[in-house]
């Protein structure tokens, strides 16, 4: 019998996209894509079992052994700083972290810098490296409201297309960096599970480079 890999996969577009590419690679599980309301799919010949999860917590999973591999963005990989391998840009899910105000807003280096953001972490160490004294707010979603509501000065947050921050009167003043979807692996997992979890990353890293 095959030994299982357990996948988190983070729930949502992004997912199923990279589900796709676990497919195209070998590891196809059809009764994923039946439209029901199943978190747990398995294929025991190919040797994987998915679960969808919250795409914020696919590192919780992981990190503590509940996955062996999953999906996560660098975004959060870089907010929570998870003890886990990082094994492969998957080049999908492409955005940036940005700081962003109004289109007037002038920064008065003078005064604490007020930043509203679903990301303290990442926040407070850009602007440490910044040497500016900020005040953090933290919200959970809808962050560009806090700026045209003057709750704060700036806004730290992902920037895709631009639409959000463009129908919001928002401009981007800084990028901190580059986003994407990393495959990561549990520390132990990866020791026992090797040549699996490297079998998956080769077959999808083919894939990435095409
Ligand atoms: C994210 C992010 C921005 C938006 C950026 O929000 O926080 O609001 O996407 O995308 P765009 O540049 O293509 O417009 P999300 O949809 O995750 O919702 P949230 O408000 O709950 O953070």
């Amino acid at each position: 019998m095959n030994e299982m890999i357990n996948v988190a996969l983070p729930k949502g577009r992004l997912g199923k996209k990279v589900y796709d590419m676990f497919e195209r690679a070998g590891y196809e599980c059809p009764s994923i894509k039946e439209d029901n309301r199943k978190l747990i799919f398995e294929n025991e010949d190919a040797g994987v079992r998915y679960f969808w999860v919250k795409p914020s917590d696919v590192t919780i999973y992981v990190e503590r052994g509940a996955a062996d591999i999953g999906i996560a963005g660098k975004d959060i990989l870089l907010e929570y700083e998870p003890d886990v391998y990082e094994l492969l840009d998957l080049n999908l899910g492409k955005c940036r972290m940005a700081v962003a105000a109004k289109g007037d807003f002038r920064d008065n280096t003078g005064r604490t810098l007020r930043v509203a953001t679903k990301f303290p972490g990442i926040t407070r160490n850009f602007y440490e490296k910044e040497s500016r004294d900020i005040d953090i707010i933290k919200l959970n979603g809808s962050i560009e409201i806090a700026p045209i509501l003057g709750l704060s000065d700036v806004i730290v947050d992902i920037v895709e297309t631009g639409k959000t921050l463009k129908e919001n009167d928002l401009e981007v003043i800084d990028t901190i960096v580059p986003i994407s979807a990393r495959l990561i692996a549990n520390k132990a997992s990866f020791k026992f599970k090797t040549k699996a979890i490297e079998g998956i990353r080769d077959s999808l890293r083919v894939q990435v480079n095409q």
